[in-house]
């Protein structure tokens, strides 16, 4: 396998997005959800997600640049495609596939709380423990891992890697 040994299995990933899909279809009874998908890393647990989630849903998606081609954060987050729906009064649910170090979810919640949403919460499938350089408060969480850098499900390495079904730790020598 091109991309190093599997951390965490299409099984389990199916199973935990269902479990998220349900603890969110509860949470959100009654309401009409707006679920941001934060490109180009999230594409596929939006769309596996979503599938799960039965309260009245609308999407949108919004586009960010953090890493560049290396491996280690820079701290700069740069939106390079806003979102097209107002979210004033709206509960926005935004959905990622990974918190590292946090600064993408810092950064994206203090922009997005000064229009007005309803409510803002934020669905990730990983949470890499201890990485955070800010406090993170993740509402749902998939899966938490330790700090190697990992590929597949949406998460890249040089662009490549998205498309594999399971997450998996990334071999630098391969
Ligand atoms: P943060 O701002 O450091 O929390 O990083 C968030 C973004 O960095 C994610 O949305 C990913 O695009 C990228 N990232 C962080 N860790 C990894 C990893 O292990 N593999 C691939 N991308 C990662």
């Amino acid at each position: 396998m091109e991309a190093g040994r599997v951390l965490i299995s299409e099984e389990h990933i199916a199973r935990r997005l269902r479990e998220m899909g349900e603890e969110i279809s509860r949470d959100y009874q009654g309401e009409t959800l707006l679920v941001v998908g934060v490109l180009r890393g999230a594409f596929m647990v939006m769309a596996d997600l979503a599938r799960h989630i039965t309260v009245p849903v609308e999407f949108d998606f919004m586009a960010v640049s953090s890493y560049g081609m290396s491996t280690k954060t820079s701290g700069v987050v740069r939106i390079l495609k806003d979102l097209d729906a107002e979210i004033t009064d709206r509960h926005v649910l935004l959905v990622e596939d990974i918190v590292d170090s946090g600064l993408t979810y810092d950064y994206l919640l203090r922009t997005l709380r000064l229009r007005g949403p309803a409510s803002i919460e934020m669905a990730t499938l990983l949470m890499k423990e201890g990485m955070q350089q800010v406090p993170v408060e993740t509402k749902y969480v998939g899966f938490t891992i330790g700090p190697e850098f990992v590929v597949g499900y949406g998460l890249d390495h040089q662009q490549l890697y998205r498309n594999l079904p399971y997450i998996g730790v990334l071999d630098e020598h391969a």
